[in-house]
């Protein structure tokens, strides 16, 4: 069977198992906005090819350091800022939309899935759009942080001028939101399908959405650009670009 052949059956599989869903739960992550220009951690060009990933988004090392952390996001901020949301990301929203998934949860900070119209987004890992002084609690958006680190580095506080200024993003070392992760957890519990879209599944408490999912009886569907740890667990396996198979899907599914 030729290959394009065997890609669409699977597309049509996992349209499929989407149809029926009564509690589709999706989980994102960087790959879902790589058609967005924003880099991925793992893979192919990841940003953890070129950073050890301690050394730049560690609270160990941001507490050391701020300049350190804030010189990679500079780039990587102000790309995320400029970013829209692909097809992938709006397809999902369509599907949210239509029923056949109750929410998105997403390991990306870069707020695309809610841009795109996706209502319930549960952010794992924080938003990368808000900068929290980690000594007097002031908030400013991002845009405004970013918009002086050319002339500042590290950021201080406009409140206080303390040098602790951080992205509302979890970083290693630091727990996980839990008011979100616990919300992922029920719905993973209750789900009959998890999508997994565009995650290396490698980064925990966040790879054990699908496992929760699996234990309680749903079909796993897996759309990454490359293989994943759990790719021999799911029904099916999708590899490609999520911003071409999820319009794929979506559009077998219709309204
Ligand atoms: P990764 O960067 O680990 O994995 C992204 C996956 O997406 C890779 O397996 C790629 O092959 C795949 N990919 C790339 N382009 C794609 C495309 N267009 N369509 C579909 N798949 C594509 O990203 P995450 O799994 O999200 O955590 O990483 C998890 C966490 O590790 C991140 O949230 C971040 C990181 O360190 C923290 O910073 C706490």
């Amino acid at each position: 069977m030729s290959f394009h052949r065997t890609a669409v059956m699977t597309v049509a599989r996992a349209a499929e198992l989407i149809r029926n869903a009564r509690r589709g739960l999706a989980l994102t992550g960087a790959g879902v906005s790589a058609e967005s220009g924003i880099p991925t951690f793992r893979g192919e060009g990841g940003l953890w090819t070129q950073y050890d990933p301690v050394k730049v988004a560690s609270i160990e090392y941001f507490m050391a350091d701020p300049s350190a952390y804030w010189k990679v996001s500079k780039e990587r901020g102000r790309v995320a800022l400029a970013a829209s949301p692909n097809a992938g990301h709006r397809a999902l929203a369509a599907l949210e939309a239509s029923g056949r998934l109750v929410a998105v949860a997403t390991q990306n900070t870069d707020g695309l899935h809610q841009d795109s119209g996706s209502r319930n987004v549960i952010e794992l890992h924080g938003s990368g759009r808000t900068v929290m002084c980690l000594d007097c609690g002031n908030r400013e958006a991002r845009s405004e942080v970013q918009a002086r680190l050319d002339v500042e580095m590290p950021p201080r506080c406009t409140h206080c001028g303390g040098i602790f200024l951080k992205p509302t993003v979890v970083l290693f070392g630091e727990p996980l939101p839990q008011p979100a992760i616990q919300q992922a957890f029920a719905l993973a519990r209750e789900a009959d399908v998890m999508l997994v879209v565009g995650s290396s599944l490698v980064v925990y408490p966040a790879a054990d959405l699908p496992l929760i999912a699996l234990r309680s009886g749903a079909q796993l569907i897996v759309v990454n650009a490359e293989p994943t740890p759990f790719d021999e667990l799911a029904t099916v396996v999708v590899q490609g670009k999520s911003g071409k198979v999820l319009p794929e899907i979506a559009a077998l599914i219709g309204g």
